[in-house]
């Protein structure tokens, strides 16, 4: 089987830490996105399309080098067209049953009880969902058994039909490509979905962990969920001597922390952190934090520097920002 991942959004929410890279690979626990994706695929899966239009000259190179063990096609969109004029894009590499994945989720599925449910239905298209407290700024589903009566993208509360949400993995047969038209920008979501409800959708529900990474509040969500389900660590060559440390927490090698680390924090290599605080927060490499420091509920981009006394909550700063000593900022995305 085949797998196309769409991976070529703006991602404009994660801000300014994607005008540097693509979404998929922003580092989440120190590694390139997308690579979770890899984790789980079973080996049945010999071919991976990645459909790309922002990034696509870094994803490119990206695979060219990195090792994932599977066949990778990447193909460039030249201007965006959605998440399904994305896959409309590489009809031509499509050669019968696939998966089709957002670049921005992690998670647990298992893919090849997926594709069995799909086969069992017969019908042309299958979504995974997933059950979420709150459906609001998700794709919503209504079933029936497990056919889908109808789909609600983003609904108010009150008018979602269910709190099973979209989890962004599907199986398609080739035939799903015909109700996406060609050479303009079209959603999923929005146009074809709705269409592949007449035609037969099936929903798989399934359990264990799912989570969106595409803004900042979910980036965290996803990285808290990875550290819960086993990913903490702290390397033989980063010196925590004399810091506190919270379990859990992810520090790369060549880190050095005095103040007061988690819970889930993650470090990236080379990181020095001072008599400081940091919490549920993301420090990509190379991050110094100085004395007195408090950051949380924040992402801080390569080579950044934040000052003594400085506050930052649910922030965002880029690469090689220096944050002033004693600012504070909550809620800023701050760029070079
Ligand atoms: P925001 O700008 O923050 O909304 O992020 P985004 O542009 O990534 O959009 P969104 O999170 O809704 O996209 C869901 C998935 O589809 C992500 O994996 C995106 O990379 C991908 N995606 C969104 N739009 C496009 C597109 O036009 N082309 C391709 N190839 N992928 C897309």
């Amino acid at each position: 089987m085949q797998l196309v991942i769409v991976a070529g959004g703006f991602g404009t929410r994660l801000r300014p830490l994607t005008l540097q890279r693509p979404k998929a690979l922003v580092p989440l626990l120190n590694r390139p996105q997308v690579l979770y994706l890899f984790d789980r695929l079973p080996d049945s899966v010999d071919h991976v399309i990645v459909a790309v239009n922002y990034g696509y000259a870094q994803l490119r190179d990206f695979f060219r080098s990195a090792d994932v063990g599977r066949n990778v096609t990447v193909v460039e969109e030249e201007t965006p067209l959605g998440t399904a004029g994305a896959l409309k894009n590489v009809e031509g590499h499509i050669g019968g049953t696939f998966a089709a994945m957002n670049g921005d989720v992690i998670d647990s599925l298992d893919l090849e009880a997926f594709h069995r449910f799909h086969r069992r239905h017969g019908t042309i298209a299958s979504l995974a969902v997933w059950r979420v407290d709150d459906p609001t700024g998700f794709g919503v589903v209504a079933l029936e058994g497990a056919r889908v009566t109808s789909f609600v993208e983003k609904p108010k509360r009150e008018d979602a039909p269910s709190n099973l949400v979209n989890a962004g993995r599907y199986i398609f047969e080739p035939e799903v490509l015909d109700f996406i038209p060609a050479g303009r920008e079209v959603s999923l979501e929005k146009e074809v979905f709705p269409k592949l409800v007449i035609e037969g959708l099936h929903a798989f529900r399934y359990s264990g962990f799912w989570s969106d990474a595409g803004t900042l509040s979910t980036f965290l969500h996803a990285q808290a969920v990875l550290l819960e389900a086993g990913r903490a660590h702290v390397a033989d060559d980063a010196d925590v001597a004399r810091a506190t440390v919270h379990a859990p927490v992810l520090v790369a090698g060549g880190c050095f922390v005095e103040g007061r680390l988690g819970p889930h924090a993650v470090l990236g290599p080379g990181c020095r952190i001072g008599r400081a605080s940091v919490r549920d927060a993301a420090l990509l490499d190379h991050v110094s934090v100085d004395d007195k420091a408090e950051i949380s509920r924040s992402i801080i981009g390569a080579g950044a520097s934040i000052g003594e006394g400085a506050v930052l909550e649910d922030t965002i700063v880029g690469d090689g920002v220096h944050v002033a000593p004693h600012a504070r900022l909550v809620g800023a995305r701050v760029s070079g």
